[in-house]
Formats: C-alpha cells, sequence, structure tokens
C-alpha cells in the first residue's frame, strides 16, 4: 500500500453564501453571516486533523463589482468575525494571516485584520491565512513588476530569474515548505478557480463539494480529507510501483 498524502496546506474556495441563502428566503447577507460562523467550526475541524495552514477566500478582487450594500457587509465581516472569535482562536494557538491588498480595504476593516495578526503573531499552532481582497493575477502581476525595476537597477539579469523568484514574490512566500497548497476544495458545485492562486495550485489536488459554503460540516471536511491521502500524486512522474 502506498503511504498516504500529507495535508499540510489546504485552501478552500468558500462559495455559495448566496445561494444558501436565497435557498432559505432569506437575503444573500444571511449566508455570509451563516459562512462566517462557519469558518470557526472548519477551522477548529482543520486543525485537528493536523493541517498547519488553512487559506480561505473571503473577498476576491472582482468581488468589488457587487452590489454596495453587500459588499459594505462583506468589508464589516472581517470586524464581526475576530470580535466574535478571537478568544477561540488564541485559546486554540491559532495564527491569523491576511493575504490581499489591504490598503484599499475600509479604514476600520484594515486596522481590524491588521490587529488580529499582531494579536495572534506569536501563536504555534494553525495558521488561518484569510485572501481578502485578493487576485492571484494581480499578485503575479506585482511580483513581475518588482523583479522588472531589479533588472532596470542592475540588480539582476533576466536570465537569471526562475521560478523560487517568482514563489518568493507572492504573499504565499512566508508560509515557506507549505506555500503551496495540497488540497483545494471549492463548494457550491462551481468547478473553477475564480482567480485563487493560479501559481500556487499548479500540483494542488482539486475537490469540489455540491454543498454551499455555510451547510459543509466537519464530516464533510474529513471526507474530503480521507480521499485525498489516498490519492495517487505523481507530480510528472511514473508511479514508483511501475519503474
Ligand atoms: C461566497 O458566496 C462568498 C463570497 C464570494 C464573498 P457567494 O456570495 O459567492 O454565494 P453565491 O455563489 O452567490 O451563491
Ligand atoms: C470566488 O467566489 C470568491 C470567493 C469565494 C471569495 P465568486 O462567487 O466570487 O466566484 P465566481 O464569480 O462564481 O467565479
Ligand atoms: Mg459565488
Amino acid at each position: 500500500m502506498a503511504e498516504k498524502n500529507q495535508l499540510n496546506h489546504l485552501a478552500i474556495i468558500m462559495d455559495g453564501n448566496g445561494r444558501w441563502a436565497r435557498k432559505q428566503g432569506k437575503p444573500r447577507v444571511a449566508g455570509h453571516h451563516e459562512g462566517m460562523n462557519n469558518v470557526e467550526r472548519i477551522t477548529l475541524a482543520a486543525d485537528k486533523l493536523g493541517i498547519k495552514v488553512l487559506s480561505l477566500y473571503a473577498f476576491s478582487t472582482e468581488n468589488w463589482a457587487r452590489p454596495k450594500e453587500e459588499v459594505a457587509y462583506l468589508m464589516n465581516l472581517p470586524v464581526r468575525f475576530f470580535d466574535k472569535f478571537m478568544p477561540t482562536l488564541m485559546a486554540n494557538n491559532v495564527k491569523v494571516n491576511i493575504m490581499g491588498y489591504l490598503d484599499q480595504l475600509p479604514p476600520k476593516t484594515y486596522k481590524v485584520v491588521q490587529r488580529a495578526m499582531a494579536e495572534t503573531a506569536d501563536n504555534t499552532g494553525l495558521i488561518l491565512n484569510f485572501a481578502f481582497n485578493y487576485g492571484s493575477r494581480s499578485e503575479i502581476t506585482s511580483a513581475v513588476k518588482e523583479l522588472g525595476g531589479m533588472i532596470e537597477s542592475g540588480a539582476i539579469s533576466s536570465e537569471q530569474i526562475d521560478e523560487e523568484m517568482i514563489s518568493q514574490r507572492l504573499m504565499t512566500a512566508k508560509f515557506g515548505a507549505f506555500r503551496d497548497p495540497d488540497l483545494l476544495i471549492r463548494t457550491s458545485g462551481e468547478q473553477r478557480i475564480s482567480n485563487f492562486l493560479l501559481w500556487q495550485l499548479a500540483y494542488s489536488e482539486l475537490a469540489f463539494s455540491p454543498k454551499n459554503w455555510p451547510d459543509f460540516n466537519e464530516e464533510d471536511l474529513q471526507e474530503f480529507v480521507s480521499e485525498f491521502q489516498n490519492r495517487n500524486r505523481r507530480f510528472g512522474k511514473v508511479d514508483e510501483s511501475d519503474s
């Protein structure tokens, strides 16, 4: 029997909040509220499963195009989330990271996310990494710009640019050996990436749940993780048993 895959970095596209709410005859933002509560449940479950980095896609650079009221609600979610769950996060030694274009956030949201990162900075357990105002093409573009500047100034030649130099300039660089997700789960039945971690997902396993995010529970997570552990990750090579 092949050894089980190690799940260090799990990424989730938390999709389907709006549809969850509509199904119950509620406004879309009721789905975001329930989705927020589910973040706590899944974070604790991920921690119990021994996951080291949990990346949650919470707001994309494209989500600004939603109705003003919905955007305002989503921008206020970090305020409510950390207000409610910070004691639990501290008690569980969870370290918070927020990756995205944070300087574009409303001042109140900016302050709250910075404070959450500062307060949990010395925690050594699970890294809870929110992608908030995050877009992968922008992220890669920023990395390319930085390298371009280094060429312009004569610090490097274009010939020196390699994959490692690009990886090091992405927002996930700080996770070191765990910077690329091992598994990506998207809820709500959609099967697309929607500008999430394009570079980092090169060899991630992909999984899709038909459930909307507020309904995706600990047992679902457990099932997806077990299924992942038994997959055959080849990274372009041939099976060991086949060589
Ligand atoms: C995911 O749920 C949360 C965000 C993108 C902020 P949606 O709000 O996209 O829910 P659906 O896809 O419209 O059901
Ligand atoms: C992706 O969901 C972004 C988040 C979950 C935060 P969307 O609902 O915005 O993606 P599309 O529009 O269906 O591709
Ligand atoms: Mg959606």
